[in-house]
């Protein structure tokens, strides 16, 4: 018996290199214009491979000897937080420590952080300031002003990219979009990547009153197209000596709505499927039952969701497991599914993706967990 080959579809972890399908454009002109130190936002719903994106960019631009940063916005608790990690990363990018400490000293001197260096580790740690009274404001754009001066005096460049940057405006409102976008201007050698998964939020960010208005590019991300996913899926399924037919391939893409995290997550399972039962031909019902596993295992999860929704959001969802988005609004619907009002059933729909059970791509509403409405088929139907 061979020993099994590791599951080549991997969901939920950032995805680099090896298993990253297509994204050639999009990386070509990421790569290209953070080089150039341009100012980018990169913007699209939940899962679709922002963050797969920009990693596999920020690896192209090490090997080209720029230095990288990247945070998660959303993984600090606070503004002082956020600023300290920020220090920290680009510090500890723009290192070696040699090169850096004396410009450290100097901005010590003005901001007077706590900054202790591990000379086993390279680890650079930094403290701005204590206690919850502690406000960060004053010392914020020098901070913000790091990269564009490291990389300036130590004549290399810097690429940054900060993710779900939508969450920014939690910490101190529109003050920190003002001071960061000032600063950020300034650094020519200094590429930023700002991406954020709520288009939305992200859109007000960009709108004509904030400070980030006209900042740079947009990029607004895709799914990727149904073809690059067959050759992908066939490729790693035939190096197993495995196939699966036409209409298995579609059934997979079309409850996977092509969202990439679960296309990945329902070819993970059909893979361990056909590993257990050591089958080589594999078809739709294969696929329809490895769907029916998922969204079993999920439906604890989802009976809690749905239990917390109102009536009127039930129906709107059940609408739209059955019939999709486009006559949502029309008599017929509403009166079949007792949508009631037109009024009403919009309401309910923006409320549905404030709570991001629905989003919207390409002007459409769409289920952000494509077997979310299998679950609500399999209950009524
Ligand atoms: N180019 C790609 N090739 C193959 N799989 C991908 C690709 N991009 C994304 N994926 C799949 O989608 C999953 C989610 O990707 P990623 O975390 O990059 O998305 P995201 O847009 O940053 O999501 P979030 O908004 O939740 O942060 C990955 O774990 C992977 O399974
Ligand atoms: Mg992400």
């Amino acid at each position: 018996m061979s020993s099994s080959p590791q599951n080549p579809f991997v969901f939920g972890e950032i995805i680099d290199d090896t298993g990253f399908v297509n994204r050639t454009a999009e990386l070509d002109q990421l790569v290209r214009d953070l080089g150039d130190g341009q100012k980018i936002f990169l913007l699209s719903p939940r899962r679709f491979g922002k963050s797969s994106l920009v990693a596999t960019a920020m690896l192209r631009l090490k090997k080209r000897h720029i230095r990288t940063v990247n945070l998660t916005v959303s993984s600090y608790s606070s503004y002082t937080q956020f600023l300290e990690k920020f220090a920290e990363k680009v510090l500890r990018a723009a290192g070696p420590w040699e090169r850096v400490k004396d410009w450290i000293t100097k901005f010590g001197r003005e901001a007077k952080p706590e900054i202790s260096y591990n000379v086993n580790t390279g680890e650079v740690n930094l403290s701005l300031g204590r206690g919850s009274a502690y406000d960060p404001g004053p010392i914020a754009p020098e901070v913000f002003a790091l990269p564009g001066e490291l990389a300036k005096n130590a004549g290399f460049r810097m690429a940054i990219c900060l993710d779900e940057f939508q969450q920014i405006s939690a910490f101190n409102g529109g003050s920190v979009e003002n001071v960061l976008r000032n600063q950020v201007q300034e650094q020519r050698e200094v590429g930023y990547v700002f991406a954020g998964s709520q288009p939305s939020l992200m859109q007000e960010m960009l709108s004509s009153s904030r400070p980030f208005h006209k900042a740079g590019p947009q990029i607004f991300l895709d799914k990727i197209a149904a073809a690059d996913w067959k050759e992908f899926i066939g490729r790693q399924l035939r190096n197993r000596g495995r196939v699966l037919d036409d209409a298995g391939m579609d059934a997979l893409l079309q409850a996977a709505d092509l969202i990439p995290y679960d296309v990945q997550r329902i070819a993970h399972e059909l893979w361990d499927y056909a590993e257990l039962r050591d089958q080589r031909q594999l078809d739709a019902s294969d696929v329809n039952s490895v769907i029916a596993t998922l969204v079993a295992n999920q439906s604890t999860y989802y009976e809690i969701l749905w239990e917390q929704l109102s009536a009127r959001q039930r129906a709107a969802l059940q609408a739209m497991a059955y019939r999709g988005d486009s006559e949502i609004y029309s008599q017929a619907i509403r009166e079949e599914f007792r949508l009631g009002p037109a009024s009403s059933v919009q309401k309910a729909i923006h409320s549905l993706d404030s709570r991001d059970v629905l989003d919207r791509y390409k002007g459409r509403y769409f289920f952000l967990d494509p077997l979310f409405p299998y679950w609500i088929r399999s209950r009524t139907g």
